[in-house]
């Protein structure tokens, strides 16, 4: 069965949405380890109550980036994680996560990619005007929410909304979409080819 490691440095909803799509055997995988950045993320009190181990990984403890991060893969490695989700982990991936399991590390979104990628993208979609919104699953590169696609939500964009009220619209969808894209990947049926993920279950 698949491993999987979540990042996370909050509230850890999408964490949540993870651990009960496994637990209720929607995902043919665990959720053997939660990470996190912030030793006052909730997320990892998510964890521990579902007696997942929760890890906390504080970057100041480390001289650089690479040395913090490095830690992180002895956590996800000690655990056999085969798949790393990041769920509300607010730092860039760095370059020795991604020599570690690019091609293994999802990320969740809160907008349609490619457009509001970054912080506040809830807010930027209001501010534009959109019409449409929602959230995306994609595989992290060494952009800023920029690498392949796996799958896709869409909400309205009411003209009233605001920054909260369209985040929890946006929210009810990510808690779907992320556990199916972690099924689609547990079951194998995730290919990338260049900048498309293809979806094996598509073609059966
Ligand atoms: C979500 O909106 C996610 O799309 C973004 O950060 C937020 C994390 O929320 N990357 P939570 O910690 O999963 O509740």
């Amino acid at each position: 069965m698949l491993n999987i490691g979540v990042l996370i440095s909050g509230r850890g909803s999408n964490l949540q949405a993870l651990i009960d799509a496994s637990e209720r055997g929607e995902i043919p995988a665990k959720i053997a380890v939660v990470i996190s950045d912030r030793a006052d993320a909730f997320g990892l009190e998510r964890a521990r109550k579902h007696k997942i181990d929760a890890v906390h990984v504080n970057p100041k403890d480390y001289k650089d980036k690479n040395t913090y991060e490095l830690e992180i893969v002895k956590v996800l490695k000690n655990h056999q994680v085969g798949l790393v989700c990041l769920a509300g982990y607010m730092r860039i991936v760095g370059q020795v996560l991604l020599e570690h399991y690019q091609g293994k590390m999802i990320n969740i979104h809160p907008a349609l990619l490619p457009s509001f990628p970054g912080l506040h993208a809830q807010k930027q979609a209001v501010d534009h005007g959109v019409k449409i919104s929602g959230a995306t699953v994609h595989f992290v590169d060494e952009g800023c929410d920029t690498g392949p696609i796996i799958i896709q939500a869409s909400v309205p964009v009411l003209d009233d909304d605001t920054e909260e009220t369209l985040s929890a619209r946006i929210l009810d969808e990510e808690h779907k979409i992320y556990p199916q894209a972690a099924k689609m990947f547990a079951e194998g049926k995730l290919k990338i080819e260049g900048r498309k993920v293809k979806s094996l279950s598509n073609n059966l």
